[in-house]
């Protein structure tokens, strides 16, 4: 079970370079003007999206549930139930950064900088709430 805790850990950073760099990439789309520049964001964000982010997300999912269900049956605390409601949460992120994404793709993106700069902040708390449930395991 080492090696698959060892995959899931690789993963999990696969997984978060995208959900860091997918919004930081959505702020300077929002700030560029001109035509050349939007269209060379759009071709890193569906690579970053649909060749990093999206495997990253399904293998740490496919991962840990190979740990989860080696798991069964060992009594735990409230930690676990606690990291897979903020894991939705992060797949929520997730699905929502792929509309975003459609948008821009589409030329119908209706948020300022601002707002991604503020988006990118959460998957921020959610990894450090994570990390310290199952490390700490504080319930
Ligand atoms: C469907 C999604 C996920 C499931 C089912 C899942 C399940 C699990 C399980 C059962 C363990 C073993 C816990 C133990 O042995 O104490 C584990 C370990 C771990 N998970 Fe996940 N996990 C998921 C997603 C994530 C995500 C998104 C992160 C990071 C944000 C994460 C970070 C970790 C870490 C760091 C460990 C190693 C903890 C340690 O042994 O010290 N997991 N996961």
């Amino acid at each position: 079970m080492a090696w698959i805790k060892a995959l899931h850990i690789i993963f999990m950073v696969t997984w978060f370079a995208g959900l860091f760099y997918l919004p930081r990439l959505f702020v300077y789309h929002a700030l560029c003007a001109d035509e050349p520049g939007r269209e060379r964001f759009k071709i890193m964000e569906r690579k970053l999206f649909f060749g990093i982010m999206t495997p990253g997300a399904v293998l740490t999912a496919l991962f840990g549930l190979w740990l989860l269900q080696d798991m069964a049956g060992v009594a735990t605390g409230h930690w676990l139930q606690l990291k897979l409601l903020l894991v939705a949460v992060l797949a929520a992120y997730h699905i929502y950064c792929g509309k975003l994404l459609h948008d821009f793709k589409h030329d119908r993106n209706r948020h300022g900088h601002v707002f991604y700069r503020w988006l990118n902040e959460l998957p921020v708390l959610l990894l450090m709430a994570i990390v310290v449930l199952v490390v700490v395991k504080p319930l």
